[in-house]
């Protein structure tokens, strides 16, 4: 039997998943296109693997059980599955046409939506993935300045520029690994170090989960206008989420050139690059960025109704206020429990747990969270993407079932033996190191 929503459910059965994930073996290397979703974020042989139906807040997967999901797509979805209005406007352009031999008037009407809500938008191009649109604004930014170094903080996507900073680098000619360098949010110092004359652009996400500190973005935009850099704000999370204008407009910060993705169009694949005229037509001769599916009109439709609903609806208010609540309420239940060593950390509109336990590895504690949690139907990768779909009741729901789960964390630390409770493999790393990458000046060996 399928579990439904219950705290006293059995661990689900996941066959169907198992032999589906038995197929991909040796045909799907790493079994996944998106690392996040894939099987060694998740406890081997006790979590699902495969979802095949979503709806609101709710998910199902292959062998029929349900849960609350707090991945939504990892970010797209943040209206939530099968969101009517989005839905009705994607269903209407296929009957139309998927994507045309000529361009399609909604690439129009959608970027003059995205110019009224962003800030910089004074120009604005479409594409795909998050790294298609970080990857243009690094270029841009060369072509912009004549110069080739980049200082960036956090992810950006797979591309050679950015993933040369990471231990999954192979592949990435060192002559190119050696134009990049990371520093650390809210040390303004690590940024100042990495300096010279010939960096192009700074790029960062203007806020991940801890809040900017001593004015660290307003004096990025100084650095930047002093130094002739072009200033990059990765909004892929931040973007229609933390407010209708984003980050910037949120912080009350101009980016130069920003990228957006995930929320825009509620689960259709998009992606935004926005940014100040006189940089982004480059793009109309000398800097080359174009694309087939660019401009589909599918995800244009979507994007059209997804950021209505943004605009009329109140959603970044109400993520906001509805992760407040969650984060709250866990971190009440882990004080309640004498749990030191987990915090909810975050913004509204995404939150994650935190472990620092003196002597047990953060991993572990995490696996057997989202075991238990797994159990109650929470379906848990460390962070809590919340949608305008989570309702009051999956909010109250979600902290019976930390309540239960956490307790039986509690209980096995306690008795320093994790092991004994795991009922399968634990999580694995994305990244063998996951801070202090190659930081200025890269030692050479
Ligand atoms: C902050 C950030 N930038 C860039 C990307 C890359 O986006 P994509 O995976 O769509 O290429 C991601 C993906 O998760 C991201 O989180």
């Amino acid at each position: 039997m399928a579990n439904k929503l219950s705290l006293n459910n059995d661990y689900p059965v996941i066959d169907e998943s198992l032999k589906l994930l038995n197929r991909a073996e040796g045909l799907i290397p790493s079994y996944t296109q998106t690392l996040a979703k894939g099987p060694s974020q998740y406890v081997r042989g006790v979590c699902p693997v495969y979802l095949v139906k979503g709806k609101g807040s709710h998910v199902w997967d292959a062998d029929g059980n349900e849960y609350i999901d707090y991945g939504m797509g990892i970010g797209p979805l943040v209206l939530g599955y099968c969101f009517s209005e989005v839905d009705e406007a994607v269903r209407k352009q296929l009957d139309e046409g998927i994507t045309f031999s000529l361009m399609h008037p909604l690439e129009v009407e959608v970027s003059g939506m995205i110019r009224d809500n962003i800030p910089n938008a004074e120009c604005v191009r479409f594409s795909k993935t998050g790294a298609d649109v970080t990857s243009a604004a690094v270029r841009l930014a060369r072509a912009y300045t004549g110069k080739n170094k980049i200082l960036c903080c956090g992810y950006h996507g797979w591309h050679d520029w950015y993933i040369s900073v990471t231990t999954r680098n192979k592949g990435v000619p060192l002559n190119v690994a050696d134009l990049t360098y990371t520093f650390q949010y809210n040390d303004i110092d690590s940024l100042k170090n990495s300096l010279d004359d010939d960096v192009a652009c700074i790029i960062l996400e203007p806020v991940t989960f801890y809040e900017p500190e001593y004015n660290f973005l307003h004096t990025i935009r100084e650095i930047c206008d002093k130094n002739n850099i072009v200033l990059i704000f990765d909004e892929m999370w931040t973007g229609f989420r933390i407010n209708p204008g984003g980050a910037q407009k949120y912080f009350g910060v101009n980016a130069d050139l920003a990228c957006f993705s995930k929320a825009v169009a509620n689960g259709m694949p998009l992606s935004v690059l926005t940014g100040r005229k006189e940089i982004m037509q480059l793009l109309d001769e000398d800097v080359f960025f174009y694309t087939t599916f660019g401009g589909d009109a599918l995800s244009l439709a979507a994007a059209k109704a997804t950021i209505k609903c943004i605009n009329e609806k109140g959603v970044t208010d109400y993520l906001s206020t509805t992760g407040f609540e969650l984060k709250e309420g866990l971190n009440e239940l882990l004080r309640e429990l004498d749990i030191d060593y987990i915090r909810c950390e975050g913004y509204g509109f995404r939150t994650t747990l935190s472990f620092s336990h003196p002597n047990i590895d953060s991993l572990l504690i995490k696996s057997l969270l989202q075991q238990e949690l797994i159990k109650r139907g929470i379906l848990w990768n460390g962070f809590h993407n919340i949608s305008y779909s989570h309702t009051q009741s999956d909010i109250d729901y979600t902290l019976e079932a930390y309540e239960h789960s956490l307790k039986i964390i509690n209980k096995a630390v306690g008795e320093a033996d994790l092991q004994k409770y795991l009922r399968g493999e634990p999580v694995k790393p994305v990244f063998r190191k996951s801070s202090d990458f190659n930081t200025k000046p890269r030692k050479v060996v």
